[in-house]
């Protein structure tokens, strides 16, 4: 069954730890994550954009394809599936829909408008037991077409939002969705402490996972981080292991195109990356 995310990052946040979001697009995805969590007996959050949504058939497709998985592929341990950055009207389709957890990404508002709506979703969320994440600042880089700035957030607004009562916060820090680009300047510390300082227990989350150096995600878990976004590399490792296995020529061997078989690396890619993720974040063992 289902979880709301709210218990197990509170439970990471006093644990010094941090649970994965994997975003997943499909079948192969959805499939590799949750039994990659299962094996390590970690907690897991699986992460749906508004546009993978729409690609995977809509969020009632896909409440059904991960609680069909749940039942049948024997899931004990703790996942929720997760609106990554949703928009109002997504947060409530979503709401309907089944999902245990939603973000409502309303940083590009003017601050007076992102506390009104979220306060309201805050309520609408929690009378279905669902969690709910909000951001301040926002994250940088391209996700579905919508392109941030890599901003770093005002620590006074973190605690303005996080006072509407929501489950956990995402705050730029100077972070950004995709590859990082070489003149990147790392993480701002200093703004995250700062927010943590204004924000006590609240669990943070670290969006745009992808490519943060090994140091710089373990900094961030000791100043309060309790779930980091992971979602280009895994696309990244996917797209090379089905890269090879046509270059190498084997789609064109015996049976090889059986989809089975030709997404067969990809899907192991995905778990492979799953696995270094989680055992970097300290989640494994903590179901
Ligand atoms: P990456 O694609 O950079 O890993 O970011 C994922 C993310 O933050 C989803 O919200």
């Amino acid at each position: 069954m289902l979880v709301s995310a709210a218990e197990m990052l509170k439970k990471a946040k006093a644990g010094h730890y941090a649970v994965g979001q994997f975003n997943i697009n499909n079948l192969e995805w959805t499939k590799a994550i949750l039994q990659t969590a299962q094996e390590l007996n970690s907690p897991v959050i699986l992460g749906v954009s508004e546009g993978a949504g729409k690609y995977m058939g809509g969020y009632k497709t896909v409440v059904g394809m991960v609680n069909g998985m749940l039942e049948e592929l024997g899931i004990t341990v703790p996942v929720a599936l997760h609106l990554d950055h949703g928009t109002y009207d997504h947060c409530y389709k979503c709401l309907e829909a089944g999902f245990s957890s939603i973000m409502f990404d309303g940083s590009h508002y003017p601050i007076e408008e992102n506390v009104a709506k979220t306060t309201e979703l805050v309520k609408a969320a929690h009378e279905k037991g669902v969690s709910i994440e909000a951001e301040v600042g926002a994250i940088g880089g391209e996700e579905d077409g919508v392109i941030g700035m890599g901003e770093c957030a005002d620590p006074e607004e973190c605690k303005k939002i996080a006072d509407l009562g929501v489950d956990f916060l995402a705050a730029g820090i100077g972070n950004i969705h995709g590859k990082y680009p070489a003149n990147w300047k790392g993480l701002s510390f200093e703004t995250l402490d700062a927010v943590q300082k204004l924000t006590g227990d609240l669990p943070l989350v670290l969006h745009g996972g992808t490519g943060i150096p090994a140091d710089m995600i373990k900094k961030a878990i000791t100043l309060g981080v309790a779930k980091i976004n992971v979602n280009t590399e895994c696309q990244l490792a996917f797209t090379a292991a089905t890269r090879a296995y046509i270059e190498a020529g084997k789609d064109q061997q015996g049976k090889g195109y059986d989809p089975r078989k030709l997404l067969a690396p990809g899907f192991e890619a995905i778990k492979a990356t799953v696995k270094e993720k989680m055992e970097l974040f300290g989640s494994v063992d903590k179901a």
